[in-house]
């Protein structure tokens, strides 16, 4: 049994993340500003400001999962938060698994990320920001940290169908894509994901992509 620390556990990634790991029997902590509206059983809930907090529950972790996002009063403020997270992470010895975004992968070998061509508007601050988080791990996480940054496929946003199949492939940098050309996953699998490889460590300080 593992314990692990979720920054935004009340949140669409976060909340599948705690349900995941909580249902293995791992000793779940969720941190977000609000209350969850809808709790896990024998998850820790704590709340207040992740960087306020996470000196008080990370020392002890052996993995923090971070999935806040930058919208609303933290956009632009994700890159500061995270790399505090980090350090206390490093600091505390825990694993340290980063959500990102899907347009931090590559089409294709050699090719420039999604996220340095056109990005819908809608989409763009989000994706830049997600990016600049990617890099603040690459080339200023602390040199001991053991991080891994995850992102989701494209299509991978609340109310998308889909839910627990338990199954799921693991890609590097390059996007993976099914056979239709699509780019999916389901929350509930994503997290999976993510708690496989807070069970079984596979990739250090390395980007990950998670699709169908
Ligand atoms: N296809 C894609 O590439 C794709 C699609 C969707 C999401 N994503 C990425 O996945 C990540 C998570 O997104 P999401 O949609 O799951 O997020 P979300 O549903 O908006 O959840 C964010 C969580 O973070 C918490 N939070 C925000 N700021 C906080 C702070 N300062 N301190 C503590 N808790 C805080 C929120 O709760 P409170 O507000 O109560 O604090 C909530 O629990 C993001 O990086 C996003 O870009 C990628």
């Amino acid at each position: 049994m593992a314990t692990i620390v979720v920054f935004g556990g009340t949140g669409y990634t976060g909340a599948n993340i705690v349900r995941e790991a909580a249902s293995r029997g791992h000793e779940v902590v969720s941190v977000s500003r609000s209350e969850p509206k809808e709790p896990v059983d024998g998850v820790r809930y704590e709340t207040g400001a992740a960087e306020q907090v996470a000196p008080r529950v990370v020392p002890g972790a052996d993995a923090v999962v971070t999935a806040l996002s930058p919208r609303g009063d933290m956009a632009g403020r994700l890159v500061q938060v995270y790399g505090e997270l980090a350090r206390v992470a490093a600091e505390a010895g825990a694993r340290y698994l980063q959500v990102g975004g899907f347009s931090s992968l590559r089409p294709a070998d050699g090719e420039p990320r999604f996220v340095e061509g056109e990005i819908a508007e809608q989409y763009r601050q989000e994706a830049l920001e997600g990016e600049a988080t990617r890099l603040m791990l690459v080339e200023d996480a602390p040199k001991d940290l053991d991080w891994v940054f995850v992102s989701p496929a494209g299509a991978y946003v609340a109310g998308v169908a889909g839910g627990r199949t338990g199954t799921y492939r693991v890609g590097g940098e390059v996007a993976l894509f099914d056979a239709e050309g699509g780019s999916n996953i389901s929350g509930p699998d994503f997290a999976v994901a993510v708690v496989d490889e807070v069970e079984t460590p596979r990739h250090h300080r390395e980007h990950i992509g998670i699709a169908y």
